[in-house]
């Protein structure tokens, strides 16, 4: 357990536990803590919690097979691989790659093939310049523009349609429900995740028609939003930092340029799941999008994702050309190293907007941009970073750094305020359940909740009282739980019980999210700290919630009985007698 976690997190021994900081939100001082006594870990900060193969399912942006796979992998164990045969109508991962490889192998073959890809070939080559050993360091494909021709050759191999089609290679004829190529007549960038897999594929015109570009949506095997391009080359060669373009073929050309440790997500806005990865690989991104003003929108939101998981990020700032891919070819890749050295910091990018805003020749002008810099400044929590900020702004705008100073802290005092104020009423919120993702229920009765969660910690932790349900000796129903998300774990846990090799906790992982498990491992935790769990206390909890549900039963059929009597009353007939009148 500790040695896994301790190939992600730095940990240190705390009495029996360990200690570190959390990699799963960013923070300065550990509440991520590792209990080997339970094999399990929380974070007392963001709430994960669970066994090893929940931290990897996080840690890894794998589902529970694939977590088990890899925690396997790592111990030398190999997996039968008809364990368990997918259900009907599903594909398995391991299929998905298979077919994934074979397709990205069938496009080069395509490209390499004069009489298929000649035109492809010349346009990657002539129009876009890149050499052969760039295309095939990327491994890049054609397409033909036929209906059948890789379903065909797909087919030949052993694929069947639904494979296929389930795979995103082939779309189904909704006439004939027959599948057809998805990509033609493109040039086919494969995706390859930092196992080597081919995971998915972008397709590029090569023209000006639209869609530029066609991707494979998600699969079994594949999230865009976990993934990004060339990270299976840019992941040794980014102890320095990484960049961050918009296109596939940005990324290409720096490649191809010497940058290695170039990315781009995968047609979408970069993500909070993308971020992580970013976290895990390096310490500082520099972004490089397009310079046109959608590009730049959408720098500002990758800086603030960033920011959050702890990067220090960088903007690169680009004039003469659209993206990096046209400035490579323009000024050349020791223009571009240059670029990169002169980044701007997040505080720089964003005071170099306020600056562009106003004419500060003018005092108006001098005036209101001073206001949105102090209102800047007072975003940054170090005294340090203020002060120099405060120096900065002072020069360009001829303002002493006293009043600017004044200023500053009058805003960061009325931040602060409403920081605590927000605080505080995100506690109170907390305490009544409000907001509460993973079980909103909560907050409609919190003794319930309470009980419930109780019970619930308790049958996690003792097979005696999992054993006293099954066999009745302790009647207690799913429907006796309050919340939705304690029924679905009371069910859950007695289902696993009943199975041959009975309720082990790691098995929760195959039902329940990361996010669920952390709720559940902070139920069995609460328990575990105290010493007194005996048999009373179940019994107890087991009532209380029998109590309220009858209550709430009650209160349900009081809440119908008024229902009718306002229905009665609105419909203007006298109200003679209630329904429970018994009359
Ligand atoms: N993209 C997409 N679908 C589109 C357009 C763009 O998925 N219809 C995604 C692709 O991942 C693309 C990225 O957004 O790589 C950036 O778009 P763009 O700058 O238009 O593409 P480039 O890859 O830079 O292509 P090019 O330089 O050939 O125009
Ligand atoms: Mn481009």
């Amino acid at each position: 357990m500790e040695q896994v976690i301790g190939s992600y997190v730095t940990l240190k021994r705390a009495g029996s536990n360990f200690n570190g900081l959390c990699p799963f939100h960013s923070e300065k001082t550990p509440s991520f803590t590792v209990f080997p006594n339970t094999q399990s870990f929380y974070c007392f900060g963001c709430s994960a919690g669970g066994d090893v193969i929940s931290f990897i399912m996080r840690a890894e942006h794998l589902d529970y097979v694939a977590a088990v796979e890899l925690l396997a992998a790592r111990a030398g164990i190999e997996i039968p691989k008809d364990g368990k045969a997918p259900a009907e109508g599903e594909v398995s991962r391991q299929r998905v790659f298979d077919m994934n490889r074979a397709a990205a192998s069938f496009f080069h073959q395509c490209l390499m093939d004069p009489a298929i890809g000649g035109d492809a070939m010349r346009y990657l080559s002539e129009q876009r310049r890149l050499s052969r050993a760039t295309i095939r360091h990327f491994g890049l494909g054609f397409a033909p523009p036929s209906f059948g021709m890789l379903t065909d050759h797909m087919k030949r191999l052993g694929y069947t349609e639904q494979e296929l089609i389930t795979g995103f290679l082939c779309g189904k004829s909704q006439k004939t429900g027959r599948a057809y190529d998805y990509f033609r007549n493109r040039v086919m960038f494969p995706i390859i995740d930092t196992a080597g897999r081919v995971i998915a594929f972008g397709g590029r015109v090569m023209d000006d028609s639209k869609p530029k570009y066609l991707n494979s949506s998600d699969t079994p095997a594949f999230k865009k939003s976990r993934n990004l391009f060339a990270l299976n080359f840019a992941r040794t060669h980014c102890e320095e930092f990484m960049i961050l373009c918009e296109g596939y073929m940005d990324v290409i050309a720096l490649h191809a340029a010497g940058f290695e440790n170039a990315v781009a997500t995968l047609g979408t806005a970069i993500t909070a799941e993308q971020a992580r990865i970013f976290a895990k690989y390096t310490k500082k991104v520099i972004i490089s999008y397009d310079s046109d003003e959608a590009g730049q929108r959408a720098a500002s939101r990758a800086m603030q994702m960033l920011g959050e998981v702890g990067i220090d990020v960088r903007v690169l700032q680009m004039s003469g050309a659209k993206d990096p891919d046209e400035y490579i070819k323009t000024y050349g890749a020791d223009r571009f190293r240059r670029l990169l050295g002169q980044s701007r910091t997040g505080f720089r990018y964003k005071l170099d907007g306020i600056l562009a805003k106003y004419d500060i020749t003018q005092p108006e002008g001098r005036i209101a941009a001073s206001g949105e810099c102090c209102q800047l400044i007072s975003e940054f929590y170090s005294g340090v970073e203020r002060e120099v900020y405060i120096g900065q702004v002072s020069e360009l705008l001829n303002i002493s750094t006293d009043v600017l100073g004044h200023r500053v802290e009058q805003l960061l005092k009325k931040r602060v305020r409403e920081a605590k104020e927000a605080e505080s009423r995100r506690a109170q919120a907390d305490i009544r359940g409000v907001g509460d993702r993973i079980n909103p229920d909560t907050v409609k009765n919190v003794r319930a909740s309470a009980a419930e969660s109780v019970v619930l910690g308790l049958l996690m932790i003792y097979d005696e009282y999992r054993n006293a349900v099954a066999t009745g000796k302790v009647v207690l129903r799913e429907e006796d739980f309050f919340t939705a998300f304690g029924r679905r774990a009371f069910a859950t846990i007695m289902e696993l019980q009943a199975t041959p090799g009975g309720y082990s906790p790691s098995l929760l992982g195959q039902t329940f999210s990361p996010d669920e498990m952390g709720r559940l491992q902070q139920m069995e935790r609460q328990r575990r700290s105290l010493t007194h769990n005996g048999p009373e206390v179940f019994r107890q909890s087991v009532d209380t919630l029998k109590e309220e549900k009858a209550r709430s039963d009650g209160q349900k059929s009081e809440d119908v009985i008024s229902d009718i009597t306002s229905i009665l009353a609105r419909k203007g007939q006298k109200q003679t007698d209630k329904p429970t009148g018994g009359k």
